[in-house]
């Protein structure tokens, strides 16, 4: 008995009403709004014809507020897996046509079914944002869902990558669900996202604020931090996010793709001795020295608008994926402070938790001094700087490029911190802290009565750089592990990399430790 044309009418009608979602009239108004369809997202981020949905029969549990006799097509997530590049996703794409694409008990246990096989094939998990919250007819059933989805988030979190596209609103507690990913891409036209929003904050404070204020992508993505990467349209969000996978392991027993070439090149770059300003005390911009030192064109940076004293992002180096983090002395002269301390230590998680090399360029004065730093909390959180570093047991490479004092050496990755490889340029400067500086502090009474201060600070400060700041000094004593000619940096540090791929470091067992939050 072959099956019947009805069935398959029936099978077909079926389909459609569930691909139309909130009908054709809604989707045609977000798509004049300049936004994509929940399935439209999906059908970019996947290659054709790879997208397999899961789940799209199932129907709401609402009993209540005439929720009874309602249709909601797949109950407002379209999920399913699909191939990026050739390499498996998960993914689900809330679908804001279908009573707001709010979330309910089974939209929920939509979320949960995907991201539970996604932990078991292995494979990282794309996260649509476009939501009205907690399906209000749905009362506790909608807050239980959050929780288990928030669950899944915490238990995913290190087993495979995880990746929010906030492409819609974004409110109330639902935005814990993308705070506990690993990145967050948002786009600047039709996105929001906040705890309270305008009208809480005006009826609760009488503070009159605006929606870009409070919940804008260019607030998170600069303010906050709750943003990884600005995108002008759901396009680019998407293809942000398909560069990032490009990076990324599919879970935490891979490594990441790296692309190594047989032959191990040994050019010399002169480039990259230009870079260094002739003036010690002329910042020197981090970029140049990323540009060089990576592959061309391969450098994503992270979090680039936040926390700009610090650069920290995925490239590639001689075909090999690190994860770069990098003073910015244009920025505060390069000092770590507070929010520079979280965005690296995350980072530094992150790459460790997925086998992804770290490579840091150090050229810091120190952590920031100030009345605020200190009162807000500068040692807590530039201590999960040391924290971050010292428990990765990734490979691990530093150049120390030009300064690099005090605790903020340690914190770069210093040998002590556990670095494989520690690399100074001959004209870097190691110490408690900068020639000026320290000059004030050891000679600054005798500076008073000498015929010419300026002059003698000056002679003190060359005499404490060549005696106590000296790179071979550090190399004398074992803490750097060679001085090297600024030209064969990139060479250098890919034949480290290269070295350190299959690198074991045992810990002993622990729970888990407790970095400093
Ligand atoms: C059920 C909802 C809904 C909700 C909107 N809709 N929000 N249905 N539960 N939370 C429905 C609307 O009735 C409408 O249905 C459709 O979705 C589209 O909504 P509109 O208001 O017409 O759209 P728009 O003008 O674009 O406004 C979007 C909006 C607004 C700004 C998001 O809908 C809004 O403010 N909604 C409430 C947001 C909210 O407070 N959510 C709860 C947050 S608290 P029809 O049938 O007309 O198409 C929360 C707790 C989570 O989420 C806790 C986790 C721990």
């Amino acid at each position: 008995m072959s099956i019947s044309a009805k069935v398959l009418e029936d099978l077909r009608k079926r389909q459609d009403e569930i691909r139309a979602g909130g009908g054709e009239d809604k989707l045609v108004q977000r798509r004049e709004k300049g936004m994509m369809t929940a399935r439209d997202r999906l059908d970019a981020l996947f290659q054709e014809a790879t997208f397999q949905e899961m789940g799209a029969h199932v129907q709401h549990a609402a009993r209540h507020f005439g929720m009874e006799k309602k249709v909601l097509p797949a109950d407002g997530v379209v999920c399913g897996t699909g191939y990026v590049n050739g390499r498996l996703v998960s993914a689900f794409s809330q679908d804001f046509t279908v009573v707001g694409g709010s979330l309910g008990k089974m939209q929920a246990k939509k979320i949960v079914a995907l991201t539970t096989q996604a932990a078991k094939f292995g494979t990282p998990v794309v996260a649509f944002q476009d939501s009205a919250g907690a399906r209000i007819q749905e009362g506790v059933d909608a807050l239980s869902g959050y929780g288990c989805v928030f669950y899944q988030n915490v238990l995913l979190s290190g087993v495979v990558p995880q990746i929010a596209v906030i492409c819609g609103p974004c409110a109330g507690g639902a935005a814990y669900s993308p705070a506990l990913m690993d990145f967050v891409v948002m786009t600047r036209r039709n996105a929001y996202m906040f705890i309270t929003g305008p009208e809480v904050i005006k009826a609760v404070t009488g503070k009159q604020v605006s929606m870009e204020e409070v919940g804008g992508a260019d607030m998170h993505a600069a303010v906050s931090g709750n943003v990884h990467f600005l995108a002008e349209t759901d396009a680019a969000a998407i293809a942000v996010g398909q560069r990032l996978l490009d990076y990324l392991p599919s879970n935490n027993s891979e490594d990441p793709p790296h692309r190594l070439s047989q032959a191990i090149a040994i050019d010399e770059d002169e480039g990259m001795r230009a870079l260094i300003p002739e003036d010690p005390q002329r910042a020197m911009d981090a970029r140049g020295v990323i540009d060089r030192l990576v592959d061309p064109g391969a450098f994503l940076e992270v979090h680039r608008s936040f926390a700009e004293n610090l650069i920290v992002g995925f490239a590639r180096i001689e075909g090999m994926v690190v994860g770069l983090v990098a003073n910015q002395p244009t920025v505060r002269a390069g000092a770590l402070d507070m929010d520079a301390s979280d965005k690296g230590a995350r980072f530094i998680r992150f790459c460790n938790a997925f086998n992804i090399p770290l490579v840091t360029l150090v050229d810091v004065p120190g952590f920031l001094p100030g009345v605020d730093q200190e009162r807000d909390g500068i040692i807590r959180h530039g201590a999960k700087m040391l924290f971050a570093y010292a428990h990765s047991t990734v490979p691990k490479v530093t150049v120390i490029l030009r300064k690099a004092y005090g605790g903020s050496y340690i914190a770069m990755c210093s040998r002590e911190l556990g670095a494989d490889f520690v690399y100074a340029w001959p004209n870097a400067e190691i110490a408690v802290m900068g020639a000026e500086g320290a000059v004030n502090v050891l000679y600054g009474k005798e500076l008073k009565t000498a015929d010419d201060p300026k002059a003698k600070a000056a002679e003190l400060a060359a005499d404490y750089r060549a005696k106590f700041a000296s790179p071979y000094l550090s190399a004398a004593k074992g803490y750097v592990t060679d001085v090297i000619d600024p030209a064969i940096t990139r060479s250098t540090v890919a034949l480290a990399l290269r070295k350190s791929l299959r690198k074991r470091d045992l810990r002993p067992p622990k729970k888990h430790g407790n970095i400093p939050l």
